[in-house]
């Protein structure tokens, strides 16, 4: 905080014969600062879009319809984008958690199975009201390219193969889908895109976490 803002901050909450008083040095000016709590005039910290180095959300695909003015407050394309992939990470974990509940080696990666597909079912019901309240269209209704192609190796994987595919995979999506959804809830503006965002850094959270209970994470990109 420069001397100037120090001084328009201080003339706020203390008398001008303070005001004299602290005309001596800068490291005087800034105890009342501290003492007051002022924050306003501190320079904000850096937004989850900066601290990801991006202006958007990784993977962002525009659909070119801009900003729309809904009830619930204006809706970007980066919010319907989140609407959208809500839907998708659900389409191909499904499969694959009820997969892994079947198959998985150990009693945690069936849980991990099972966690991912109770909450991406709960999850889904809640995507579906805000895509309707907010008039999201084109909502898919399918597993994208990528998740088509995880979803292959999950499939086909050998027995002893299972465990280890599953668990990268989709523990490596949940860490993409993770910055999505905090960049997400930080910069919209849109009250059912921040509610349904709070509810899917829940889901993801509980996801990443029973992913590593498995002891099976490497932490390496698996493509
Ligand atoms: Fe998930």
């Amino acid at each position: 905080m420069g001397l100037i803002s120090t001084i328009q901050v201080s003339r706020g909450v203390v008398t001008g014969g303070i005001v004299l008083a602290l005309s001596g040095t800068i490291a005087s000016l800034a105890i009342p600062v501290k003492l007051f709590g002022e924050s306003r005039r501190t320079p904000a910290p850096p937004g989850v879009g900066q601290l990801l180095g991006a202006d958007t959300p990784p993977g962002f695909v525009d659909d070119g319809e801009g900003v729309q003015e809904t009830p619930y407050g204006p809706l970007t394309a980066i919010d319907r984008d989140f609407v959208r992939r809500v839907k998708l990470a659900g389409l191909w974990e499904g499969p694959a958690g009820q997969k892994a509940q079947k198959v998985g080696g150990t009693p945690q990666v069936k849980q991990a199975g099972k966690h991912m597909v109770d909450g991406h079912l709960d999850l889904n019901v809640k995507d579906a009201r805000a895509a309707q309240l907010l008039k999201v269209d084109r909502m898919p209704n399918e597993p994208n390219d990528e998740q088509k192609g995880w979803l292959s190796q999950i499939q086909s994987a050998s027995a002893n193969q299972f465990d280890r595919t599953f668990v990268n995979l989709t523990r490596e999506a949940h860490g993409k889908v993770f910055q999505v959804l905090a960049y997400t809830r930080a910069h919209t503006q849109n009250s059912q895109v921040r509610e349904l965002a709070q509810t899917a850094d829940v889901t993801v959270r509980d996801h990443m976490t029973m992913l590593e209970l498995t002891g099976l994470w490497t932490g390496e990109a698996t493509q």
